[in-house]
């Protein structure tokens, strides 16, 4: 008889693999875990034996069972809140208007540096318990709000924290190239210099898992975002950027030049740009989230990216400035209605597609040997989370093949 550690039978199961079949769908099926991994997964019939005194057993009764979710891009530790700066955009002024004006990104830099460790763990904290009481079983978060190594540091820190004390898996992303902090007013490259002397000091404490570059006019160059990216080359860390979000300036080929995780949000892509990124396998994550809040009307070239096959990652972006949503499933909706991408294709994007965002091969489909997390929803079918909204569907989440407690 084989030994699992838990078994969970009657299922429904969405595999999210690669089949012939939507969602790699598998009905009246079984899963069984072992040592936090998936040990079988596949039609009740062909289970094999087990103990079933010694083992826990779920009975779900036709509930669907899909991959943990995956939010690919958060910037879910800061300070503050920057409703006000959501009122005067109401009035007529736009993102760039404010961040030109010392708001935007400056503002939530300022209440980060001013917060503790310990405040910034709790706002975190509460922003981490929404994504899992939605299913979510692994987060990015990037630095960015800090500015200077000390606050970027502690920005880390504080991820690495959550990571000791909080079920969900979370990846660290270092985004110090995310704005120009006052202190280097007019001296974009002198702190381009000083974010590539904090890299390395940062990357020894264990503290960096990707590096991130805001690519843009109101963020840093081409050449600046090269200079960032050489320096983690060097160190071994995989690059990703904020690119073509408000104009074209090539940061998505430059992440593709360095076969990068992943270019994000990239409404003004252009076809050189995705054939780069096809090229290099890296991933298109798509954050419907920003471009709904700051009322975009450049849509990503979706088109071309299916055409090139470049796989599509959806994320909430989470962040006070123009994504202030802690919701994946929101943005599951967002990416369907705005920008027209099937359920499945949503679907594939919080799980296989933005693992692959996050360089992870061992999470985001349901296979023997990838780690078991995963959640139970009381759905008829996988595209009811596309669908609904604000209705709980999760009833039950395992992440490393422990069942979780969900808050309500
Ligand atoms: O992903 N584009 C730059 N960074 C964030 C916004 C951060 C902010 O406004 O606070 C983004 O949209
Ligand atoms: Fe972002």
């Amino acid at each position: 008889m084989i030994e699992f550690d838990a078994v969970w039978i009657n299922a429904n199961l969405a595999t999210m693999g690669h089949s012939s079949v939507p969602y790699g769908a598998i009905a009246n099926g079984a899963l069984a875990v072992k040592d936090g991994r998936i040990a079988y997964i596949g039609p009740m019939q062909d289970l094999p034996a087990f103990d079933s005194l010694a083992t826990p057993l779920y009975d779900v009764k036709g509930q669907w069972i899909l991959p943990g979710l995956i939010d690919c891009h958060t910037h879910l530790i800061y300070a503050g809140n920057r409703a006000n700066e959501f009122e005067l955009r109401l009035q007529g002024a736009t993102y760039q208007e404010i961040a030109a004006a010392g708001g935007g990104i400056a503002s939530t830099v300022q209440a980060t540096r001013d917060a503790s460790h310990e405040h910034l763990f709790t706002l975190a904290k509460d922003r981490l318990n929404a994504l899992q009481n939605e299913g979510v079983t692994t987060v990015e978060i990037k630095s960015g709000y800090g500015l200077d190594l000390a606050s970027e540091q502690k920005m880390l820190e504080v991820a690495a924290l959550l990571a000791e004390h909080h079920p969900l898996n979370i990846v660290k992303t270092f985004l110090g190239a995310h704005a120009l902090p006052a202190e280097f007013k007019d001296n974009a490259d002198g702190y381009i210099e000083q974010v590539c002397q904090m890299l390395p000091v940062l990357q020894q404490q264990g503290l960096v898992d990707a590096v991130d570059v805001f690519c843009e006019g109101i963020g840093f160059s081409v050449a600046q975002t090269r200079k960032v990216f050489s320096v983690a080359k060097a160190l071994g860390l995989p690059v990703k950027a904020h690119a073509e979000q408000l104009s074209n300036l090539g940061g998505s080929a430059l992440v593709a030049e360095f076969y990068g995780l992943s270019a994000d949000h990239i409404e003004f892509l252009d076809e050189s740009g995705v054939a780069a990124m096809a090229e290099a396998g890296t991933v298109a994550v798509l954050l419907p989230g920003a471009y709904y809040f700051l009322r975009e009307t450049q849509l990503p070239p979706i088109a071309l990216l299916r055409q090139y096959r470049v796989p599509l990652a959806i994320a909430s972006d989470l962040n006070p400035g123009t994504s202030p949503f802690c919701s994946l499933q929101l943005m599951l909706n967002m990416a369907c209605t705005l920008f027209r991408l099937t359920p499945e294709e949503a679907l594939l994007g919080v799980t296989r597609h933005a693992a692959k965002a996050l360089g992870l091969a061992d999470r985001g489909v349901l296979a023997v040997g990838m780690r078991a997390d995963f959640g139970c929803y009381a759905i008829s079918q996988p595209a009811e989370l596309c669908y609904q909204f604000g209705i709980k569907l999760l009833r039950q989440l395992v992440i490393g093949g422990k069942s979780c407690r969900l808050s309500v």
